[in-house]
């Protein structure tokens, strides 16, 4: 039997030994394998991606997105830029992918800045044939003129995909509906929370109900997440209760993922700046206790092809 054991906060290892760099990331599975996409701040790569068949051990597979990716403009009036006016790198942060059923493209949309500064606020989209080959670049846009900062993608039961993120300088967050393909946002369908300045969404459906955990807005250091749900994602979400502690065990919200049946939050635990390479992994289990959601803090996962197991 495989296992490995992982302490929350550190930067996880890939079957190589080396660090996985997929910050503030998001796994889908297909096929036969997870995939793992994140920021990765090294060289010219901005997202790169990993995959595994058990959770268990980590294959680096691509940088998928650098500032050499190839690009392509599409219908969507976008601007294709991939390093700035001074010639250093853009900042591409929070990417989700979801494949995409009628046009079988991997879809990506991740949050846009110009790297000198956080003003453009923009979504940045680009697609790929496979899961983990080189991203075509499609540019950066501000949906219906909105600012768009932290986001994450939500595909639904039936396909249809919402993406979210932190408009009004991150006074409040906006859903979207997404067309078929997944290339543009079709109608603002919520905004919700307004001046509470919700950030790092990430959002899973558990037994007919959604569920979205945000944290506060406080840069990197880490702060008191809360969470909402909804009938739908339509619909009307509840008002945010405290999830976690003060610091959401020294974490921030990347995404939600069932494993065997367990609701599990994945966060990053920031370095910062100045220590930015260095920032780790955790992974809390989310329970519901009469109709309250909980995280429970361990300092270590095992993670091993018959489950996971938090301590
Ligand atoms: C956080 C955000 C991160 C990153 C950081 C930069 O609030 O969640 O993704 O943008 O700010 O300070």
């Amino acid at each position: 039997m495989k296992n490995k054991i992982r302490t929350n906060g550190s930067l996880w290892k890939d079957q190589e030994d080396n660090p996985i760099h997929a910050h503030g990331g998001f796994i889908i599975k297909y096929r036969e394998y997870y995939y793992w996409y994140g920021e990765d701040r090294r060289d010219n790569y901005y997202v790169s991606c990993y995959r595994s068949k058990n959770l268990v051990d980590w294959e680096f597979r691509n940088h998928c997105l650098t500032s050499d990716s190839p690009t392509m403009g599409y219908r969507v009036r976008t601007k294709i830029q991939l390093i700035n006016d001074d010639g250093n790198k853009v900042n591409i942060e929070r990417p989700k992918v979801l494949f995409n059923e009628k046009t079988k493209k991997f879809v990506m949309w991740a949050h846009f800045e110009n790297g000198r500064n956080y003003n453009d606020a923009a979504i940045a989209i680009a697609t790929c044939d496979t899961p983990d080959g080189d991203f075509v670049y499609h540019g950066h846009f501000n949906p219906f003129g909105y600012m768009s900062r932290d986001c994450t993608l939500f595909k639904d039961d039936d396909g249809t995909a919402y993406f979210i993120s932190a408009a009004r300088d991150n006074a409040d967050l906006h859903i979207y509906k997404l067309s078929d393909d997944y290339m543009n946002v079709e109608k603002l369908v919520h905004k919700l929370w307004q001046g509470e300045y919700r950030e790092a969404p990430a959002v899973i459906k558990v037994n007919e109900e959604y569920l979205m955990i945000t944290s506060f807005c406080t840069g990197w250091d880490p702060n008191q997440a809360k969470y909402s749900t909804a009938k739908s994602i339509e619909g009307n979400w509840s008002t945010l209760k405290d999830i976690g502690d003060e610091t959401t065990f020294d974490s921030q919200a990347s995404f939600l993922m069932k494993i065997d049946g367990a609701v599990i939050y994945f966060g990053d635990r920031w370095g910062g700046n100045n220590n930015y390479l260095n920032s780790g992994y955790v992974a809390y289990k989310l329970n519901k206790i009469d109709e309250i959601w909980t995280m429970k803090y361990s300092t270590e996962v095992e993670f091993s092809e018959n489950g996971i197991i938090f301590r």
